[in-house]
C-alpha cells in the first residue's frame, strides 16, 4: 500500500465535463477520486448521487472511488452506491440512526467503511468499531463547501486518531478533507494524516499535474 493517498475532490471539478476532468487529475497523479455527495438537509448544499458515480466507472474510470456522504439518512444510499462503483464509503455517525449498522451494511455491499468526524464532533463514536473501520475521515472544515480555510485545531485531533489507530494495530487510514494545500500538506501529515482530500488547490489551479507533484514533494521532506 503506498504511504500516503491524494485524492482529488470533484467537487472543485467542471461538472460540465466530469469524465474528463476526473481523468486529466488521475493522469496527473491522483491515487483515488473524493466524491462528495451533500443532500440540501445533512449539509447546505446539493450535489451528485449514484448515477454520477455509475457514469464515471461507465466513462472508463478505474481509480478507486471514495465516496463521502454527507446524507441523512444515510443506509438506504449504501446499496446503490455500491452497485455504482464506489470503492470506500465514508459517512458522519450522528448522520446514521444506527453506526454499527451502516458499517456493516457498506461492508457487506463489499466496500471498504469509514467514518467522517466534523471538526466539533467528538471521537468517542470510534470506542466500539475500530474494528470495522478502514478509513477514518477528519474534517477540516465545515462540511457543505469547497475552498474553505483549514482548522488548525484538526491537527491536534489527528494527533488523537493516529494515536488511537497505532492502539488498534490495525491498518486504518487517517483521511483528511478541506482546505488541504501545498503549503500545509507537510505539517498535515507530520500530524498523522495519509490520505489527503483536495478540491480547490488542485481544481483551481490549471496545471494539476504540478500541484499533485509539489504536494509529492512536500509528503517527501
Ligand atoms: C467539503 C467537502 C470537501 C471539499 C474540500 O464538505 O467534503 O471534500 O470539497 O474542498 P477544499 O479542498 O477546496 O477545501
Ligand atoms: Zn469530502
Amino acid at each position: 500500500m503506498k504511504d500516503f493517498l491524494i485524492a482529488p475532490s470533484i467537487l472543485s471539478a467542471d461538472f460540465a465535463r466530469l469524465g474528463e476532468e476526473v481523468a486529466n487529475v488521475l493522469a496527473a497523479g491522483a491515487d483515488v477520486v473524493h466524491f462528495d455527495v451533500m443532500d440540501n438537509h445533512y449539509v447546505p448544499n446539493l450535489t451528485i448521487g449514484p448515477m454520477v458515480c455509475e457514469a464515471l466507472r461507465n466513462y472508463g474510470i478505474k481509480a478507486p472511488i471514495d465516496v463521502h456522504l454527507m446524507v441523512k439518512p444515510v443506509d438506504r444510499i449504501v446499496p446503490d452506491f455500491a452497485k455504482a462503483g464506489a470503492s470506500i464509503i465514508t459517512f458522519h455517525p450522528e448522520a446514521s440512526e444506527h453506526v454499527d449498522r451502516t458499517l456493516g451494511l457498506i461492508k457487506d455491499s463489499g466496500c471498504q467503511a469509514g467514518l467522517v468526524f466534523n471538526p466539533a464532533t467528538p471521537l468517542h463514536y470510534l470506542d466500539y468499531v475500530m474494528d470495522k473501520l478502514d478509513v477514518i475521515l477528519l474534517m477540516s472544515v465545515n462540511p457543505g463547501f469547497g475552498g474553505q480555510s483549514f482548522i488548525p485545531g484538526t491537527l491536534d485531533k489527528l494527533r488523537q486518531v493516529r494515536q488511537r489507530i497505532i492502539d488498534s494495530g490495525r491498518d486504518i487510514r487517517l483521511e483528511i478533507d478541506g482546505g488541504v494545500k501545498v503549503d500545509n500538506i507537510g505539517e498535515i501529515a507530520a500530524a498523522g494524516a495519509d490520505m489527503f482530500v483536495a478540491g480547490s488547490a488542485i481544481f483551481g489551479k490549471p496545471d494539476y499535474q504540478a500541484v499533485i507533484d509539489a504536494m509529492r514533494s512536500e509528503l517527501a521532506k
